[in-house]
């Protein structure tokens, strides 16, 4: 499993776990992306998440409902064929695909026994985070996104079987099973108050390390080098594009979410210009908002980048919903707006180079490669360099000295080539992303 193993985790056999999917026969308001993610794929999915995450999946059932119980979510029976299974399989964790409130997870937490923990689809994905997060900031953004999933579900049942199981360490610090990590033992006693008060901690903390991030950025921005950020549906292969392209040494695993932190490195187009080129954190779909408010610094480096690669592996038989599923996280951040190229990746995966040119016809921005075989990579860059060189206008201005945010902006935004200033304000020459170029208009000098 993971690169970050324990002592603990050599040792100890893994988890057993049994996951719960739900087939709606009306679509719940509020439900992601419903159209796209028949059970079975949403359910393999989770599977491949339990994987990603160390356990043994055991067993599966999906039930069809109408709106989910408000005691146990799923149906009565449902829930005691659930705990009988658990019994007969000696199954340590119940994953249900969606989410569970607080009270879902009491109610049933209570019919399966002190035994078996009751978890979701958001509780999973954030134990994965938990382990992949190498950073100081990754490690505090999981924390607080863990913390914050808690606290409402810290009942006392759950602080006196799960808590105490909790196998010590920093978010991060992959230790014991599932849900065990992540808050450690020191800390278990905490009361809520206790626990608000970490967070309010962590969230200071977090604030000096994004600090530390914009001064970093804003350096970047200074080096004048135009950034492309990577985004995708998690394994699509953006930490393969990144090496490809830049013979970076990026950890690179068959597993969700392996890239958690921003890694960003330096490539040279066919042109002679040099971009930064940075990765982010795979996108998924049922991606809590909590947990995309959580990764946002993460995020900001898409939100701030020139272009956007969309990295999709067209393999995958479920391509399109999972490019759905980066679109509406792309709308989540605001981040729709940027230039993006779709770059269909895998292609040596394909049965015939036919297929690549049907998914190609669906997506016409796109550039068909291989990150693995390096086909199509002087392509992308060149389409890359294209893109650039259209969305970068040259400007000069004379900005006053009450427009600083416009100076900050043209500093962040922009590719500074000269810069002086006069009694009559800042100089400043150089290109912009098309699309902020209206806002220096009324200072342009010629
Ligand atoms: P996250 O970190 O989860 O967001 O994943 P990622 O998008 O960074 O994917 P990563 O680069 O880690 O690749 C995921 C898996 O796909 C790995 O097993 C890669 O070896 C494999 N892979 C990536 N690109 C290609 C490709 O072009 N062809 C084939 N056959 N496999 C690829």
């Amino acid at each position: 499993m993971g690169h970050r193993s324990s002592v603990q985790e050599t040792i100890a056999p893994p988890e057993k776990a049994y996951l719960v999917g739900v087939e709606w026969k009306a679509i719940p308001a509020g439900a992601y992306l419903p159209e796209a993610w028949a059970p079975e794929y949403s359910l393999a999915e989770l599977e491949r998440l339990a994987d990603t995450a160390g356990l043994d999946v055991v067993g599966q059932t999906v039930q069809k409902l109408e709106r989910p119980n408000p005691a146990t979510f799923i149906g009565k029976g449902k829930t005691a064929e659930v705990a009988e299974m658990a019994r007969t399989l000696d199954v340590n964790v119940v994953i249900f695909d969606d989410k569970l409130t607080p009270r879902h997870q009491r109610e049933l937490e209570a019919v399966f026994g002190k035994d078996v923990k009751v978890m979701d689809r958001t509780a999973l994905i954030l134990d994965i985070f938990a382990q992949h997060a190498h950073t100081k900031e990754g490690a505090l953004q999981v924390e607080l996104a863990q913390y914050e999933y808690r606290l409402p579900r810290l009942t006392q049942t759950w602080t006196q079987h799960t808590l105490t199981r909790q196998a010590g360490g920093r978010a991060g610090g992959s230790t014991g099973g599932v849900g065990l990590r992540g808050p450690g033992e020191t800390k278990l006693e905490m009361d809520r108050f206790a626990i608000r008060r970490r967070i309010s901690q962590i969230k200071d903390e977090l604030e000096d390390v994004r600090a530390h991030r914009l001064r970093h950025r804003q350096q970047r921005r200074r080096s004048g080098l135009p950034t492309i950020a990577l985004v995708g549906y998690t394994n699509a292969g953006k930490s393969t594009l990144l090496n490809a392209l830049s013979g970076a040494k990026v950890y690179i695993a068959d597993q969700l979410f392996a890239t958690l932190d921003p890694t960003t490195r330096r490539v040279e187009l066919p042109g002679g210009t040099v971009i930064l080129l940075t990765d982010t954190v795979g996108f998924i779909q049922k991606l809590p908002t909590e947990l995309v408010s959580a990764f946002k610094a993460t995020l900001e480096e898409v939100t701030e980048a020139d272009v956007l690669l969309h990295v999709i592996d067209v393999s995958h038989p479920r391509a399109q919903a999972q490019a759905r599923a980066v679109y509406q996280t792309l709308r989540d951040i605001e981040a729709d707006e940027l230039p993006l190229i779709n770059v269909l990746n895998k292609i040596d995966r394909l049965p015939s180079p036919e297929a690549a040119g049907t998914a190609l016809a669906d997506l016409p921005d796109s550039v068909a490669i291989s990150a693995r075989t390096g086909r199509g990579l002087p392509e992308l860059l060149a389409e890359i360099e294209t893109v650039l060189e259209s969305e970068m206008q040259r400007i000069t201005v004379l900005l006053p000295f009450d427009r600083g945010d416009l100076v900050s902006l043209f500093h962040e935004r922009g590719l500074i080539e000269d810069e002086t200033h006069s009694v009559a304000g800042t100089h400043i020459e150089g290109r912009l992303p098309e699309h902020l170029i209206h806002q220096l208009e009324p200072y342009r000098e010629f």
